[in-house]
């Protein structure tokens, strides 16, 4: 473990903003409550399940709160590891969105479903199913099986619709797995959508294809129960088809550059709940200013997407190392030494994975603080 450090010490509750120790991940708690209800919402009038992607924030009590607000729809995990962390702090139902391979990972798989009341892992071929029924039955475990479908995105899935047959029958047919149906992640639509229509009649395609494949798995006798779909951009269009029952948004909770980039009809900075806080450490030139927060704060992982101003339209975040935030400021005529900046960032999930702590605010005043207990754990 990390040697603690004094700067590892939580601001305390009720400091003010002003005070806070910089770089530091701030979540505004206002806007992030009406972002989990703005989902919760959607999920209740269109009668479909909302299981939050925890991969975000990683951190068991904000699980809590969104599976709270939802209904009681479970939570979605990315790796074993995070899944672990929730379940110790009592998550009770989680859906592993991640193909695990290696028997050591599959022990920890198994013994993890046995402590739970929902789980169930995703696969997508039979280099996935056998090792796991055979362990799952060594350890005498009946293990929750959902099958990917790849709908575009090339990444993972089954590509064609007779390995998808294959392989549910495959499932429904071994003694320690529960085949619960499918997950079609259609988040590849989110790069050809020009508008907000368009984004749903994408959505929409992808939902009628995905209705295709459920149809020809239960034409050949295996019932699909789940039909598991979504990413924050794509959910509120996916989740109205009648096909999904589920849907899995993770960024929505906090939002970044992305998701104004991608829903700028429905997300501005007003709606962006995280941001981080920088100080001005230098300004060698009128027009140059240098904040204390550069690629180890704020992760620059998307496309060349910078971190923009969260109060501010005069000063842009135009280039990085790794503790240093260079700025123009050439149109900013009031920009010092010692000044705090706040900026909303370019990507949520890789950001909170590089920090211990979010610390929650309201009315600019500490509130909350959380350690971001998953964080790192990507095994
Ligand atoms: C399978 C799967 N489902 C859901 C999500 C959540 O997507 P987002 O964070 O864009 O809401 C992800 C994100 O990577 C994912 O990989």
């Amino acid at each position: 473990m990390p040697v603690p450090s004094p700067t590892d010490t939580l601001p305390q509750l009720g400091t003010e903003k002003r005070d806070i120790e910089t770089p530091a991940v701030l979540v505004d708690l206002d806007v992030m409550e009406d972002n989990i209800k703005d989902y919760a919402e959607f999920a209740e009038s269109y009668d479909v399940s909302l299981r939050s992607h925890t991969k975000t924030h990683k951190i068991p009590d904000l699980s809590h709160y969104q599976d709270r607000l939802s209904g009681g729809g479970g939570i979605c995990c990315q790796t074993l590891s995070e899944a672990e962390v929730m379940a110790q702090a009592g998550v009770s139902d989680i859906f592993l969105s991640y193909n695990v391979v290696g028997d050591a990972k599959l022990q920890r798989l198994v013994r993890l479903t046995d402590s739970l009341d929902y789980f169930a892992t995703l696969v997508d071929c039979v280099e996935h199913v056998a090792p796991l029924q055979e362990v799952a039955a060594e350890l005498d475990v009946s293990v929750g099986v959902i099958l990917e479908i790849d709908l575009g995105l090339n990444r993972t899935g089954v590509v064609s619709q007779e390995e998808a047959v294959e392989l549910a029958t495959t499932i429904a047919n071994a003694s320690h797995l529960s085949f619960k149906g499918v997950m079609g992640y259609e988040a590849n639509v989110k790069s050809f959508a020009e508008s907000k229509e368009g984004l749903e009649r994408l959505c929409t395609e992808a939902m009628d294809e995905l209705a295709e494949w459920v149809e020809t798995i239960e034409d050949a006798g295996v019932p699909v129960t789940e039909v598991k779909v979504g990413s924050t951009t794509t959910s509120k269009f996916s989740g109205k088809h009648p096909i999904v029952t589920e849907i899995n948004p993770g960024m929505y909770i906090f939002n970044d550059v992305g998701e104004i980039n991608n829903r700028g009809f429905e997300v501005g900075k007003s709606d962006c709940a995280l941001t981080v806080l920088t100080t001005v450490i230098s300004k060698p030139t009128p027009d140059r200013a240098v904040v204390d927060a550069g690629s180890k704060s704020i992760s620059m992982d998307k496309d060349g997407r910078k971190p923009i101003p969260r109060y501010r339209e005069d000063v842009e975040y135009v280039n990085d190392s790794e503790e240093h935030g260079w700025l123009d400021i050439s149109a900013a005529d009031d920009i010092e030494v010692g000044d705090r900046l706040e900026f909303i960032i370019p990507h949520v999930c890789t950001t909170v994975n590089q920090h211990d702590t979010l610390v929650g605010l309201r009315d600019d005043m500490v509130e909350k603080t959380w350690n971001v207990q998953a964080r790192g754990k990507v095994k």
